[in-house]
């Protein structure tokens, strides 16, 4: 069987309701369906309910996941998003991303607990690395290698030293963990990633946010 490949949009901190649904009613309609391809779009916080309805009346094939949870279940956390509440919506929460450590003194730790949280409530935590010197414990089964260089500049790595990179992870962590590629990602480059036998595809920044870019990505992988 073929590898799995996700696709990952990370909205980060854009795009109002309005904008939401109209990438949706462009981006559904247009993704190609295929058995092993996984496509999940991560909106703010705000726009999370009316896409997973919209994402639902269209029946298209996309996921809906966060870009963060809770370290905490339900309870006395004021402005916190608790796996435990999130499950209606979600199916993947972003964890551990670069952003989220250097603005919001995310630690290791913290990671570590939100992953509990997210895999008590049966959602796939999809956890950011930016190196291999980034600890992966043993519930992390899907990574996303984001060298912070290469975030929002328009300058990648390259395929094959993000390979390299996975390469390493699975000789370290296991073979079975699944290994995508962030960084300045666009329709241009996704396939010289994809192509690389550790690389299980891709965590997209800007290129994600415009429609008809998004689902030229996602027709780079067929
Ligand atoms: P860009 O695709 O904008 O470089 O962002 C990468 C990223 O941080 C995805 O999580």
């Amino acid at each position: 069987m073929s590898k799995n490949i996700w696709i990952i949009a990370n909205w980060k901190s854009n795009k109002t309701i309005a904008e939401a649904l109209d990438w949706v009613s462009k981006v559904g309609p247009g993704l190609p369906e295929k058995d092993n391809l996984k496509v999940v779009v991560c909106p703010t916080f705000s726009c999370l309910s009316e896409i997973k309805k919209a994402v639902e009346v269209g029946n298209f094939p996309l996921m809906v996941g966060s870009q963060d949870l809770s370290p905490f279940g339900v309870g006395a956390y004021t402005g916190e998003e608790s796996a435990a509440l999130l499950k209606e919506l979600i199916s993947v929460s972003i964890l551990g991303h670069s952003e989220r450590r250097q603005n919001f003194s995310e630690t290791d730790e913290m990671v570590a607990k939100k992953v509990e949280q997210a895999m008590q409530n049966n959602i796939t935590p999809l956890v950011c690395i930016q190196g291999p010197d980034t600890p992966v414990l043993e519930d992390y089964k899907l990574i996303a290698y984001e060298p912070i260089f290469a975030i929002g500049t328009g300058n990648p790595d390259t395929p094959e030293n993000a390979n390299t990179v996975a390469e390493k992870l699975k000789n370290k962590y296991g073979q079975d963990l699944e290994i995508l590629y962030g960084g300045s990602v666009t329709s241009s480059n996704i396939a010289s990633f994809i192509r690389e036998p550790n690389i299980n595809g891709a965590l997209i920044g800007n290129a994600s946010l415009d429609a008809e870019e998004f689902v030229k990505i996602t027709k780079e992988c067929l």
